[in-house]
């Protein structure tokens, strides 16, 4: 496999994962690498249709079409309709990176969903449309919201899942078995990642992981900045996920941290509610927490090799063209 393959794919396993499942496999065929869904790995309580774990296929596959891109690599991206196969990337030949790729490509290790406190600093006019035109650059909508009747209605959904979450033992026992694991292993969210409790309570519930509570409560920002990404036409997971990571690659490139709300998505009737919401714009896909913060640590991933395929093709010689 060519080594700029290997790079672009080692970027792509560093995408976020709800509870940093890494719900993805690769496969290569010559100048041709298809990401596809690890079924094994969708967590069946919380997202039993896979929707989430696709929309992390999606951002594992926009980490690998930047990498390229940004190393110079002409790439063209299908979107397939699954349930398996979701993303095909072909790799023809050569053109020169942009300085906006070479960005992206560069926020790629540097970001890490940070879920303890930010400041309430407000984040800039500049990052903001810079955040909503990376969403409408690959076909999804960014609706930002501070304050207002739609600001408090989601985070009323958030907290109203958050209940019923908290008392569902299912639910529990699937995120108890991903979260606060001991630090070493390859999947899975450890103790160290978790934010501290918030002491007084926020006006949004940040859900609380294994780890949480052994940490003294801090003050959060009491109104973070909310991105909701939308696609126009329903079941757009896949697209949804390539375009919320350049949305995060260029929160990372402005300085921004980010964290993920997903409680109201997890809960079928919040779900529901959140899409009647919505209603105007499409289909909901993911809550952002958007602000500054301080710097956190990236969890470990399983190494590309060990979910990547090689398919040889007979009596064609290895390497990329061009
Ligand atoms: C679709 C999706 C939903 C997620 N939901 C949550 C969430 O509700 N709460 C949270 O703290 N993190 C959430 N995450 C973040 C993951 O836990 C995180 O991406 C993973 O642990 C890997 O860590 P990293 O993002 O720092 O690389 C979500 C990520 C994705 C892709």
């Amino acid at each position: 496999m060519a080594e700029g393959f290997a790079r672009a794919l080692a970027a792509a396993v560093k995408a976020p994962s709800p509870h940093n499942t890494q719900p993805w496999r690769f496969e290569v065929r010559g100048s041709r690498i298809d990401v596809l869904l690890d079924p094994e790995r969708v967590l069946p309580v919380s997202d039993p249709g896979a929707r989430q774990a696709r929309l992390a296929c999606g951002a594992a596959a926009f980490n690998l079409v930047i990498t390229l891109r940004a190393e110079g690599r002409r790439v063209s991206v299908r979107f397939l309709p699954g349930p398996r196969r979701l993303v095909s990337v072909d790799v023809p030949g050569r053109r020169e990176p942009t300085e906006a790729e070479r960005a992206l490509a560069a926020a790629v290790h540097a970001r890490h969903t940070n879920r303890r406190p930010f400041d309430d600093r407000p984040v800039p006019e500049r990052a903001r449309s810079a955040l909503v035109a990376a969403a409408r650059e690959d076909g999804a909508e960014l609706h930002l919201l501070d304050r207002g009747a739609r600001y408090d209605a989601v985070a009323a959904l958030v907290r109203r899942a958050e209940r019923l979450q908290e008392t569902d033992e299912r639910y529990l026992g699937e995120a108890g078995r991903w979260t606060g694991r001991p630090r070493g292993e390859s999947s899975g969210v450890p103790a160290t990642a978790a934010g501290p409790p918030a002491s007084p309570a926020p006006a949004l519930a940040l859900r609380e992981f294994a780890g949480s509570r052994e940490m003294p409560a801090r003050e959060y920002e009491q109104q973070p900045l909310l991105g909701v990404v939308t696609t126009r036409q329903p079941g757009q997971d896949t697209q949804a996920g390539f375009a919320v990571e350049r949305v995060l690659l260029t929160a990372t490139a402005h300085g921004l941290s980010a964290s993920f709300l997903s409680q109201p998505f997890e809960v079928p009737g919040t779900r529901a509610d959140l899409a009647t919401l919505f209603r105007d714009e499409g289909e909901p896909h993911t809550l952002l927490r958007l602000g500054f913060g301080f710097t956190t640590p990236g969890l470990p991933r399983r190494p590309a090799d060990e979910v990547t395929t090689v398919i040889e093709e007979p009596g064609r010689a290895e390497g990329l063209p061009g």
